[in-house]
């Protein structure tokens, strides 16, 4: 089995080459973020905005989309790169997103300078909303 340090550092790489593919020329905060399946394989994301600005998709919620069109929607972890000077955590909405998925996911941030943070998402994200199923049927 690969060592986990080095399976992370794939992750980290993976997040840090999709961050070169960001397009915010708007905000100019780029992002990328690359997905471990449970299965192993690894799907990144870019944040990609838009000239209507309320358009812009996170690059979090990219990524799992991109999994989930290819059938996958099972995940250990995600990384989450940034040129930032200090390691971004994800949005609320992106880790309701995550929620979906994968309540127990652990989030890794990374700088290009060299600075990580790492979290689960139960710590940033206590009280998630699921829908009770049963509301509104009679
Ligand atoms: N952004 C992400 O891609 N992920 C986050 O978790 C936070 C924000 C993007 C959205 C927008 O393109 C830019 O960063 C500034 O908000």
């Amino acid at each position: 089995m690969t060592p986990k340090s080095e399976t992370n550092a794939s992750l980290r790489e993976a997040a840090m080459r999709a961050l070169d593919n960001a397009y915010a020329p708007y905000s100019n905060f780029r992002v990328g973020a690359a997905l471990r399946t449970k299965s192993g394989r690894l799907i990144t994301g870019c944040n990609m905005e838009n000239a209507a600005y309320g358009l812009a998709i996170c690059a979090e919620t990219l990524a799992v989309a991109y999994a989930v069109s290819q059938g996958l929607t099972e995940f250990d972890e995600i990384a989450i790169a940034t040129d930032d000077s200090e390691p971004t955590p994800p949005c609320g909405a992106c880790r309701q997103v995550l929620n979906e998925f994968a309540p127990s996911i652990r989030i890794s941030s990374y700088t290009r300078g060299g600075k990580e943070a790492s979290w689960t998402l139960e710590e940033l994200l206590p009280h998630a909303f699921v829908l009770n199923q049963s509301r509104g049927r009679t």
